[in-house]
């Protein structure tokens, strides 16, 4: 079994101001400068999204996609579908860079949060949202670091789709699928949190876990 960091001394259940920080953030608007790399890069995507939404192709972002092993999944098994990784790390997203992508397929180095912010104000809906294996923030302190309590939520929920959240920390999932809720979105609801054993590895992050023997932990919302 490979020795992998469980997350351990982390914030035990839901944080106890999950509530107020939610609707906090989905009652405000977003204030930050987006950033100039991320507008850049929103900008050369654009025309591409446009015309694929234009015609009916669906649109799925791969966010916090790390080396994109799953934006290649993800394109292979939506051949009409545009996928987008998205990874603020050029490091991680380069290991991919010098491997052919399939066509549908694209690697976008940028801030989530920020392209997120000018996706949703563009109209953009997208078919489906994968989060795999966030960066779970697991100290208490750390609630508006997870994306169910960063400002960034209330543009995530716009762009609508079917969301799937993956990750080994079970209040980490907990926290999403209540916070989806607490949104009330008449069109997107969270169905629950299930255990599952992955078939296939569709993620570094979830194979190094599984190889591990850790639980993985899937929400999925529609
Ligand atoms: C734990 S890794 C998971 C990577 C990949 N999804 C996997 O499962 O192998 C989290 C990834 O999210 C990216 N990330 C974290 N915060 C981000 C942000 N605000 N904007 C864009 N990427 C971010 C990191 O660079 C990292 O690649």
């Amino acid at each position: 079994m490979t020795r992998t960091r469980r997350i351990s001394k982390a914030q035990q259940g839901i944080h106890k101001n999950l509530e107020c920080v939610v609707k906090k953030h989905l009652n405000s608007t977003h204030q930050k400068p987006v950033a100039e790399h991320t507008q850049q890069a929103f900008d050369k995507i654009k025309p591409l999204v446009d015309e694929a939404l234009a015609a009916g192709r669906p649109l799925i972002f791969d966010s916090g996609c790390g080396t994109a092993m799953s934006t290649r999944i993800l394109a292979e098994q939506n051949p009409h579908g545009l996928i987008l990784g998205i990874d603020r790390s050029a490091s991680r997203l380069e290991k991919e860079y010098n491997r052919q992508l399939p066509q549908n397929a694209h690697l976008i180095r940028a801030e989530c949060a920020d392209f997120w912010h000018l996706a949703s104000r563009q109209g953009w809906k997208l078919s489906a949202h994968k989060i795999l294996y966030p960066n779970p923030y697991p100290k208490s302190k750390h609630l508006k670091r997870r994306w169910h309590g960063h400002p960034a939520f209330s543009d995530m929920l716009a762009l609508g789709g079917e969301i799937e959240l993956r990750t080994n920390w079970k209040v980490y999932a907990d926290e999403f699928c209540a916070a989806i809720n607490l949104a009330n979105k008449r069109t997107l609801r969270c169905q629950g949190v299930e255990i599952f054993i992955p078939q296939k590895p569709l993620t570094l992050f979830e194979k190094k876990y599984h190889d591990a023997g850790q639980p993985l932990w899937r929400v999925f919302s529609k």
